[in-house]
């Protein structure tokens, strides 16, 4: 084949690739795939493509031979290099993208629409933690200390359970301050509630399995049992919390016990005694949420279902969202032992573990005391805030606007009285106001759904709640 360097001049010069014989390799994996190559060209010969494009003829031949290797070229001795003869053909460039089949699954996934976290904190966007008040200082101090330390070691591949420290760290908070009752070979270091919920639906459910949830309630577990294939039906919530249900037996009910999503009601112990006592006799599992009990500000919050009896049908999870920061991405998880080797496995054939340094660093920032020193600070500040959005909304919109349950959290429920639901979160929108909808909460098919709003708070500092209530109060309702 004649040859002309200038093409290859063109396409070398496109090439991201970091050194020289990658760049050469990307080159000529480009020029073979999209057919400027052809079947069985000959390509020129090391010396002479050196020359060209003014690079060491050891590179050329360094990339011949990858090429070679993954079946690119043929090297022929005494005739040449060769495009391979058995590639297929360059596919005709298509004009647009190929069209792509879902599995059922995958199609379940998409039609669920997916979670939907605040990437920056709005008013009133829900559950969102006030970063302005993190201690930054001490948490820079104490990664650069694990880096100083342990920084190779902590680069390296970790166990899927967790860091030892942070699961010991762990078993200690929740033993003291929930009632929990576990030890550090009971817990699961996750990267987050949702990913929780998504390895307990892969794991113990069956396609078609009875899944109850609260209703309203929370999305993200919503999604991750539909996804699943469980037939999720909604169990009803009252001022006591989710209503026990005596009949039938499904594989799993999901509750948030201490802080009902999104109503905030708190489940009164005789309901937890019997949802404990259905899930014994039943033979099903409690999934706990404890996404948010370390916010209670009248009083403490009610000790965890899990530690109400030995061996618990409960398997308990928590979140380093809502207490540190969501992009740390830690959760955890409690569960019987039985459970931790297939947890395991699962972990370790989809991200394998949660970054070795972060964990690390959580848990010297809960051994060392940060950890009771923020939730104390963060109470005060996030219940101050709380009175003063109730303030405001009694004030300015007290005939419209009736809130929920309201002793913890860090969003206030709000119901409308009269008003759209939707066009009203539109209006809001419009005037760059998040009002996270109450209504689609009640996932349910035909259920009959309350209308209003998931009003976050805890980020925002008095004068942004003020005006955030000024503007919800000249929608027109
Ligand atoms: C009930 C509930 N569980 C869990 C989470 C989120 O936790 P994570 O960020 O760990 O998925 C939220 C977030 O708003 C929540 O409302």
């Amino acid at each position: 084949m004649p040859h002309n360097a200038v093409p290859f001049l063109a396409l070398l010069g496109q090439q991201q690739a970091t050194t020289m014989r990658e760049r050469v390799c990307a080159m000529l994996r480009k020029a073979i795939r999209s057919g400027v190559l052809g079947h069985a060209a000959r390509l020129p010969s090391s010396r002479l493509l050196a020359q060209d494009l003014a690079i060491s003829r050891v590179t050329v031949e360094a990339a011949y031979a990858q090429l070679e290797s993954e079946g690119y070229l043929s090297r022929q001795t005494g005739r040449g290099t060769f495009v391979a003869s058995d590639l297929p053909a360059a596919p005709v460039r298509p004009v647009t993208s190929p069209p792509v089949q879902l599995s059922t699954r995958g199609g379940l996934i998409d039609r669920g629409g997916g979670c939907d976290d605040p990437q920056f904190p709005q008013a009133f966007a829900a559950g969102s933690p006030d970063l302005r008040a993190f201690p930054h200082r001490t948490w820079r101090r104490l990664m650069q200390q694990r880096q100083r330390l342990e920084g190779e070691k902590l680069m390296g591949y970790g166990d899927p359970q967790g860091l030892p420290q942070l699961r010991e760290a762990v078993a200690d908070y929740l033993g003291q301050s929930r009632g929990v009752r576990c030890s550090a070979e009971r817990v699961m270091i996750l990267t987050s509630s949702q990913q929780a919920l998504q390895m307990i639906a892969l794991l113990l459910c069956d396609s078609g399995d009875p899944v109850w949830l609260e209703q309203p309630g929370y999305a993200g577990a919503w999604h991750a049992f539909r996804s699943a294939g469980a037939q999720v039906s909604g169990i009803s919530v009252d001022e006591r919390g989710a209503v026990p249900v005596t009949q039938a037996a499904p594989k799993l009910v999901y509750l948030t016990p201490s802080h009902q999503y999104p109503t905030g009601v708190t489940l009164s112990l005789p309901r937890r005694l019997a949802w404990l006592e259905f899930a014994r006799r039943s033979g099903c599992w409690l999934v706990e949420d404890d996404y948010d009990s370390e916010f209670h500000y009248d009083g403490n919050p009610q000790p965890a279902l899990q530690g109400l009896e030995d061996n618990a049908r409960v398997l308990y999870l928590g979140t380093f969202s809502k207490v540190l920061f969501p992009s740390l991405r830690l959760a955890y998880l409690v569960v019987p032992d039985a459970l931790i080797a297939p947890l395991c496995r699962l972990r370790s054939m989809m991200d394998g573990h949660s970054a070795q340094l972060m964990q690390a660093v959580t848990a010297d920032f809960i051994q060392h005391g940060h950890f009771a020193a923020h939730l104390r600070l963060m109470r005060q500040l996030y219940g101050s805030r709380r009175d003063l959005l109730r303030r405001e909304l009694a004030e300015k919109l007290g005939d419209r606007l009736t809130p929920l349950a309201h002793q913890g959290g860090l969003q206030l429920t709000v119901q409308l009285n009269h008003g759209d639901e939707r066009r009203l979160t539109e209006q809001a929108a419009a005037q760059g106001l998040l009002l996270p909808r109450l209504s689609p909460l009640y996932h349910q098919p035909g259920s009959e759904a309350c209308e209003g709003w998931i009003l976050g708070y805890s980020a925002l500092q008095p004068n942004e709640i003020t005006q955030a209530v000024d503007k919800l109060a000249r929608l027109s309702y």
